[in-house]
């Protein structure tokens, strides 16, 4: 695991020096690949590193063969570079999210405010005030464990609660860019989805009702209230979904456009209040 110094939004920067790593035994890469791990060696050194005996190397491997993810054990997962804290059964921050990352950094000006909905670890709204670097920060969740991962993961103001229902009234009309990755699975697809994160991740994190846009369109109905003159509203979405998730921002009276990230597989809707 690279050697870590402290991150400027409460998580850890990862260090891109190399350094000389002691080697995880072979019995141990041979459990992880017999259980179909495809980057065995890698999750072996991370392993080796977490556990501070061999008997608790052992215990970490038998419990990542029977399927929890790599990130809940090592209680972290990168993301933009940067570790951010994660307990059991919070949903573990995507890559293809990146995208939604890149579409909010590119909308927010130094001194924006920017809302993150749904916020899970809190990982994408500090990749944005980290990328940014002088943004007024807020996120929120309705699930606890999650808003303790974010309060240690950012330093915005983190609420807990039911979407709008969390916030203070004071931010009403005045967000600039309210990115949100809420849940998207259709309830029937929830079976399809990896043991990973159908057994590990909270139900209220994947599922998204009959369609998958229960929550999206609650976020949709709820932003105008919420952004600031000319602001935008950034949803994770899949690609089959955007035409439904783009009618629902459409719906809410704001202007919608669809952007799509081939290499990352990830789908963003963007809506865009009047000025
Ligand atoms: C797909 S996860 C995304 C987490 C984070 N934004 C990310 O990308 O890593 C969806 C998150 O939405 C939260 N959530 C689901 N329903 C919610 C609601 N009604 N109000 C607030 N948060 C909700 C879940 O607890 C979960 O943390």
């Amino acid at each position: 695991m690279p050697a870590q110094r402290p991150g400027a939004y409460g998580a850890d920067v990862l260090d891109p020096l190399p350094r000389a790593r002691p080697r995880p035994p072979s019995d141990v890469v041979a459990r992880l690949r017999a259980a179909g791990c495809v980057f065995a060696e890698e999750e072996a050194e991370l392993l080796l590193d977490a556990a501070g005996s061999a008997a608790e190397l052992d215990r970490l491997v038998a419990r990542r063969v029977a399927g929890e993810p790599l990130e809940q054990l090592l209680g972290w997962a990168e993301f933009c570079g940067v570790r951010f804290v994660v307990e059991p059964g919070v949903f573990v921050p995507r890559q293809r999210t990146r995208l939604l990352v890149r579409e909010a950094v590119a909308r927010a000006a130094p001194g924006a405010v920017v809302l993150d909905l749904c916020c899970g670890t809190g990982a994408v709204g500090a990749a944005v005030a980290a990328a940014v670097g002088d943004v007024e920060l807020h996120a929120a969740d309705v699930d606890p464990a999650a808003v303790r991962c974010a309060r240690r993961n950012t330093a915005g103001a983190v609420y807990c609660g039911d979407l709008y229902a969390a916030l203070p009234v004071h931010l009403r009309g005045r967000v600039d860019v309210l990115v949100g990755n809420a849940p998207y699975v259709p309830t029937g697809a929830i079976a399809l989805m990896p043991p990973e994160a159908r057994e590990h991740e909270a139900r209220a994190a994947l599922d998204g009702g009959a369609d998958g846009l229960d929550v999206q369109r609650r976020v949709a109905a709820g932003a105008p209230r919420w952004l600031a003159g000319g602001g935008h509203l950034l949803i994770e979405t899949s690609r089959a979904q955007a035409p439904a998730t783009a009618a629902a921002v459409t719906g809410a009276g704001l202007e919608a456009r669809v952007v799509r990230d081939v290499d990352l597989d990830a789908t963003v809707v963007i809506g865009t209040a009047a000025a």
